[in-house]
């Protein structure tokens, strides 16, 4: 027995504010069509901000909210895959922006959309081998600097923002438990690297991703609550990663979750990829729903593919 709980949870976004509406006057689409299919009106988009301001942004918040100082944190992870630079990686640029003490252990990690649930585990691993028992899961992805803009099938879904934790790991709290995936599958979302000679643009075959979340999101579900031994009804709050509002109703419907229990900001803030978890955490931290005690179930989904749940508590 040991693993890690939420101390406090953070959030920023870019200022500019694209709607639905601006889309329409750039590409072949419209209010109705976008927020009929997605859920989503508008979204954030990074204008003069850049990826590490916003990490540090909501690290700071989260941080606040915890009571903790940059001194205390052992473990930072940023999971993205649209950092400002490889190197130094987004984390390092924490270790400098946030004032981390030099043997912090920084790096980032990319497992796409579920890349704060990849981190969660990963900071739960390394906490128990730190002298210092806090760690800060930041999400964060600027997804408009690789998304084609003439491209109407996936420039109305992703918005830029970012998220944070700040956790604390104990030997006599349970392990978050979580369930953690991977399927290399090459074609169905995918966005190439610098090294690559395809255009650097995000593609994605919307409809199998759907189908794909369709059944990744229950099995993330069912495997995190059977290794919890509970059941949907021991759950305080479901969380989402905020793709298509469509994904998380069938989900919510076919589980009998009530609409108080689970959170959608997708309609304000689109699909923020690793950001998305955290951004809801610390909109309901915000809004007075996290209390101590609470228990939060996490399923992410995105490119890889990966998959991941986890069943975590506010401290
Ligand atoms: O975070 C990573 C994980 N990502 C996801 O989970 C995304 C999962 N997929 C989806 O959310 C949905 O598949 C989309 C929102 C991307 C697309 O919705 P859809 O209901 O699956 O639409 P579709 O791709 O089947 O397209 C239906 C029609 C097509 O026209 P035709 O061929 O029927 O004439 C598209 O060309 O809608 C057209 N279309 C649009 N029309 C207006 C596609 N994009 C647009 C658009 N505006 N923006």
């Amino acid at each position: 027995m040991n693993g890690i709980k939420i101390r406090g949870t953070g959030s920023c976004l870019p200022s500019r504010v694209l709607t639905n509406d601006d889309l329409a006057r750039q590409v072949d689409t419209s209010d109705e069509w976008i927020t009929a299919r997605t859920g989503i009106r508008e979204r954030r988009i990074l204008t003069a901000e850049t990826h590490s301001g916003l990490c540090a942004g909501a690290a700071r918040t989260a941080l606040d909210r915890a009571g903790l100082s940059p001194g205390d944190i052992g473990v930072c992870i940023v999971a993205t895959m649209t950092p400002d630079a490889i190197i130094p990686s987004a984390a390092c640029t924490m270790q400098t922006a946030l004032g981390l003490p030099h043997d912090t252990l920084c790096f980032d990690l990319n497992a796409a959309c579920s890349g704060f649930l990849y981190a969660l585990h990963t900071v739960e691993c390394l906490l128990a081998a730190s002298p210092r028992k806090y760690g800060l899961v930041i999400g964060c992805d600027v997804l408009s600097r690789v998304v084609d803009w003439s491209d109407r099938s996936a420039c109305i879904l992703f918005g830029d923002g970012a998220g944070a934790a700040a956790v604390e790991w104990r030997a006599e709290w349970p392990s978050i438990g979580a369930t953690l995936g991977c399927h290399g599958s090459n074609e169905l979302l995918r966005c190439p690297g610098p090294g690559s000679t395809e255009e650097q643009y995000l593609s994605m075959e919307g409809q199998r991703v759907f189908k794909f979340a369709l059944e990744a999101v229950p099995w993330c579900m069912d495997r995190t609550l059977e290794r919890h031994g509970l059941t949907p009804a021991d759950v305080d709050f479901f969380v989402f990663h905020q793709a298509n509002a469509r994904i998380i109703d069938l989900v919510a419907k076919k589980y009998r979750i009530p609409p108080e229990k689970y959170c959608k900001n997708i309609d304000r803030r689109g699909n923020t990829s690793a950001a998305s978890i955290p951004i809801v955490l610390s909109e309901m931290e915000a809004a007075g729903r996290l209390q101590p005690g609470s228990r939060a179930l996490l399923v992410g989904f995105g490119g890889g593919l990966t998959w991941g749940g986890a069943l975590i508590e506010m401290a």
